[in-house]
């Protein structure tokens, strides 16, 4: 798709500057004399693999610690206050790097149990509870690849990632294996329910078998049955690491594998962008269904050993407030919707915080409008820094760093061995502020590795021949800061997640009264941006408030709440190209009231 001034932002050109902090003891020191000299093969001797040519995972992120002098560290503090049947008073736990040495073995021999081995692929469809970190690293251990899904997803989603990633084994709960369509997924051999006993014992659960043909195992029975001690599984550096499915604007979302070596990019950029050490207390606010819970909730700040905070439950201003001052939260990790949503609830309740303990910021996923930055920085004292990345790129590619003075509203500098630019659609480099395709140089260590069984999407990143090309437009100016514009295709970002068009049309049409929809983002203030839908009705329907209400419960029901359109207008048809493409230039001037210009040239 051409490069075009996209309408899809609401960054503000500035020239005001955030200055870096008075101390200045950040990890990464000379930002420009570093870019000049770093090279990646350096970061290699800090894996214990350098030394025994025997890579995995888990042993560079958890074993190796457990092993040696912060055995005792806790590497997990998990809380989540809501009360439930089993946890009247919630959960609030601690986890060392030998706790998760030794339970990750544990679920390494369930997993083997299941007859799970090397290279296989195992989903995880559980809420944010230790449980899915240990079943993560516990897949891992046997040299398996992990397909984290996000809590939300429902039976559609569900399906479409277990069918493409043919997944042999699934670690759910009672209450979300509801969504997984097991007789659809003749595939499947194993299912690992995570619930403790009293729960699936109780009268008032869903006692169905979750699958006819399939073993069905208690996760926490047989946690207590198994050992706990299992050596990893040694693979090579090439080998898979973790599968992410992500949207792209055509077609459904498509499976992002990353290989083993990734770890190299994770934890050079923990060090120098999210500058860990020792002593932090870190949160990282994602849910590893997204790759940011990956690369920086789990591989990168454990590959550090740095002690890491997840929250349980849903977004509330006051127990993230809470939180940072609970465990005193150092260096803190989160997107600008959620800063949004702290800002949306007024400056009195952080006030009731002690916020002093943090000392970094970093955001993600969508820009960092400056409103959002001054509010932050004004109840923490810290400005965030952008992190510019996608799943495909793994780690971070273009950032704000601590030890640098950077423009308010620019994404950032290349890190240290990448180097990102922006060309016109022949791969040439455009002239400093000039809008074009931000890419990337191909060779960076997390870079993924394929697109899973589909190597035509996987080549579409690398038409342009020696770049990564984002799918972004952005341009640079003349001191060197990359400053992001938008989306060059119809990818929608919503509260910071990424939503393919197609995706949410295909659910569309599956509700009775839809004939044809189209689907674009909608800019807003909180959310960044947020989905809306034209629809036209099938004979026999009537457009009404009801009937909205209904088709986007519908898309809620079958795919997911964050991908159901919050805004739905009715219209007699959906404009499309002679090939049958829906024409979302035409949707989106609709949408802001403009002039659509020449539909009739229908443009292919
Ligand atoms: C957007 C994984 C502006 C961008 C981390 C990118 C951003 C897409 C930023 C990737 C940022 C991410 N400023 N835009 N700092 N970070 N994006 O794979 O459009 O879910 O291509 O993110 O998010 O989305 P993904």
């Amino acid at each position: 798709m051409a490069i075009k001034k996209s309408s899809q932002t609401f960054i503000q050109k500035s020239s005001e500057w955030i200055r870096k902090p008075k101390k200045s003891d950040a990890n990464l020191k000379d930002y420009f004399k570093t870019y000049q000299s770093f090279r990646w093969k350096s970061v290699e001797k800090e894996f214990d693999w350098h030394k025994t040519g025997k890579v995995n995972m888990v042993h560079e992120i958890i074993d190796r610690h457990a092993q040696g002098a912060r055995k005792n560290k806790v590497a997990l503090y998990f809380w989540d206050p809501a009360s439930t049947q089993v946890y009247p008073r919630g959960r609030d736990e601690k986890y060392t790097f030998l706790d998760l040495k030794k339970s990750s073995s544990r679920f390494g021999h369930v997993l083997k149990k299941c007859g799970v081995k090397k290279g296989d692929r195992v989903a995880v469809f559980l809420p944010r509870t230790p449980e899915l970190y240990i079943s993560i690293l516990g897949i891992h251990r046997v040299g398996a690849i992990p397909v984290p899904l996000f809590e939300a997803f429902m039976e559609t989603a569900v399906l479409d990632r277990l069918s493409d990633s043919q997944a042999s084994v699934i670690v759910t709960n009672t209450a979300l294996k509801g969504r997984v369509p097991f007789e659809k997924l003749n595939h499947l051999k194993g299912v690992i329910l995570v619930d403790e006993l009293e729960v699936s014992r109780s009268e008032n659960q869903d006692n169905e078998p979750a699958c006819d043909f399939c073993d069905v195992y208690n996760y926490f029975e047989e946690m207590k049955l198994a050992s706990e001690s299992l050596e990893p599984v040694w693979l090579n550096k090439d080998d898979g690491l973790v599968i992410h499915y992500t949207s792209g604007s055509t077609g459904k979302s498509k499976g992002v594998l990353h290989r083993q070596y990734a770890m190299v990019g994770h934890l050079q950029t923990s060090k120098w962008v999210l500058d860990l050490r020792e002593d932090d207390i870190y949160w990282c606010t994602a849910d590893p269904g997204w790759v940011t819970g990956t690369s920086y909730g789990i591989y990168g700040p454990w590959s550090l050993g740095a002690s890491s905070v997840v929250l349980g439950g849903r977004f509330s201003a006051e127990r993230w407030y809470e939180a940072i001052q609970k465990y005193s939260v150092t260096v803190w990790y989160s997107a600008p919707t959620a800063f949004r949503m702290l800002m949306a609830q007024g400056k009195t309740l952080p006030k009731k915080f002690n916020l002093k303990s943090i000392r970094h910021i970093c955001s993600v996923g969508e820009p960092l409008n400056p409103e959002a930055l001054r509010w932050i920085r004004a109840i923490t004292g810290v400005a965030p820094h952008e992190t510019w990345w996608m799943t495909e790129t793994g780690m971070h590619i273009i950032c704000n760093f601590r030890s640098l003075d950077f423009k308010l509203g620019a994404t950032g500098r290349p890190f240290p061995g990448t180097y990102a630019s922006v060309v016109d659609d022949k791969g040439k480099e455009v002239a400093p502020n000039t809008l074009g395709n931000l890419v990337v140089k191909t060779g960076w260590p997390s870079l993924m590795k394929e697109i899973w069984k589909n190597k035509a999407k996987f080549d579409e990143y690398f038409e342009l021949k020696g770049w990564y090309k984002s799918g972004d437009s952005a341009y640079k100016d003349k001191d060197g800061f990359i400053w992001f514009a938008g989306r060059v295709d119809d990818v929608i970002k919503t509260a910071g997640e990424r939503v393919g068009p197609f995706e949410v049309e295909s659910a569309l049409i599956q509700h009775p009264a839809v004939a044809e929809a189209g689907v674009i983002g909608k800019p807003d203030q909180v959310r960044g941006h947020i989905i809306k839908a034209f629809i036209s009705l099938r004979p026999g329907f009537s457009p009404s408030d009801h009937l909205k209400a209904e088709i986007a419960d519908f898309v809620k029901k079958n795919l997911a709440a964050h991908a159901a359109p919050r805004e739905i207008d009715f219209r007699d048809s959906i404009p499309k190209t002679r090939s049958g493409k829906i024409m979302r230039r035409v949707l989106r001037a609709w949408d802001q009231g403009l002039p659509v210009g020449d539909v009739s040239t229908m443009d292919e």
